[in-house]
């Protein structure tokens, strides 16, 4: 009882240690949804927060530093990151959390869109990796966070590009950990589930083609998918996860997060037999 009293005292110590109060935060796609829940966060709890929007005018009602950036410009991610850096000297955590969402069957799924979103799902996060990562280095720490999603642990129907690249992002993640594991930077990824936020609002969807074979399928699916967002965790909820992350000494490869089912569904995906999980994603996702 006694030990456990002192462990307990230990952890709330080692908390307020590992506090990230000062600590520089630049975490993209802060105008809505998660990232800016994550930004509102991290500023109550003393971060310097640094975020960004394609149009930050449109918030002039920001409580942080709003930057611009589109994470498909090379240019505009090193000029966001570069000023960071001439105003505070460092940066501490880079949380890659602008993505956006796409649907449709892979047979009909435009290419262009298809390369248009692992131009910001995935080439966007690493164009900022690859910007922060001389500071941090020199600095000897640092982390960086990919918001990456339960998509990218296990290929969804109709919704396999955004899986791709999302899962693309956590395997860059794996690898990078080792690669940077000599300069004290840390890399980690948060998979969250379906998170209530405007997502929908911004997703591609490759039309529902009459008379395609996958029209009736499709349909289908794509009023699911937009139902289950809504009625997924709070942005504020998943903030706070986030925020847990950046106060671990030694984070794992990926936290889950979202709705328990759904995170149940990634250790599901681990251990089952591959068509026993193919089975049960069917009749999930009410395919038959
Ligand atoms: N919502 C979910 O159910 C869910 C589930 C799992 C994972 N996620 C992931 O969580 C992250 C945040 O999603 P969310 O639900 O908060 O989406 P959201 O509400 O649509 O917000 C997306 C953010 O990304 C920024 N953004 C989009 N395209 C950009 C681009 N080309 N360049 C720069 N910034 C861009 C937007 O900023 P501006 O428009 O102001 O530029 C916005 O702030 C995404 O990576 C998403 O894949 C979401």
């Amino acid at each position: 009882m006694a030990i456990r009293k002192r462990h307990r005292i230990l952890a709330l110590l080692m908390s307020e240690v590992m506090s990230e109060k000062g600590k520089v935060v630049l975490i993209t796609g802060a105008s809505r949804g998660l990232g800016l829940a994550i930004a509102e966060h991290c500023l109550s709890k003393g971060m310097c927060v640094y975020g960004t929007s394609r149009n930050p005018g449109r918030f002039s009602d920001c409580s942080f530093n709003l930057l611009q950036m589109e994470v498909t410009d090379s240019s505009s991610v090193k000029l966001a990151v570069a000023q960071v850096l001439d105003l505070e000297g460092k940066i501490d955590v880079l949380v890659n959390n602008a993505g956006v969402g796409i649907t449709g069957p892979i047979e009909e799924i435009d290419l262009d869109e298809v390369q248009h979103h692992f131009d910001v799902n995935y080439r966007g996060p690493l164009r900022l990796i690859q910007s922060v990562l001389p500071s941090m280095r020199q600095q000897g720490s640092g982390m960086i966070i990919n918001i990456t999603s339960v998509a990218g642990t296990m290929g969804l129907p109709f919704r396999a590009v955004y899986s791709a690249a999302k899962s693309a992002l956590l395997l860059s993640a794996e690898a990078l950990r080792m690669e940077l594991r000599p300069f004290g930077v840390k890399v980690t990824n948060l998979v969250p589930g379906d998170i209530n936020t405007d997502m929908a609002a911004g997703r591609y969807h490759a039309p529902v083609i009459q008379n395609s074979p996958y029209e009736k399928l499709y349909k289908k699916l794509l009023n699911r998918i937009n139902q289950d967002v809504n009625t997924g965790s709070s942005p504020e909820a998943i903030a706070r996860r986030v925020y847990k992350i950046m106060c671990k000494s030694n984070p794992k490869l990926y936290y889950t997060a979202g709705p328990s089912f759904q995170q149940f569904a990634v250790l599901l995906k681990r251990v089952l037999p591959s068509r026993l999980f193919e089975r049960l994603m069917i009749s999930f996702q009410k395919l038959d």
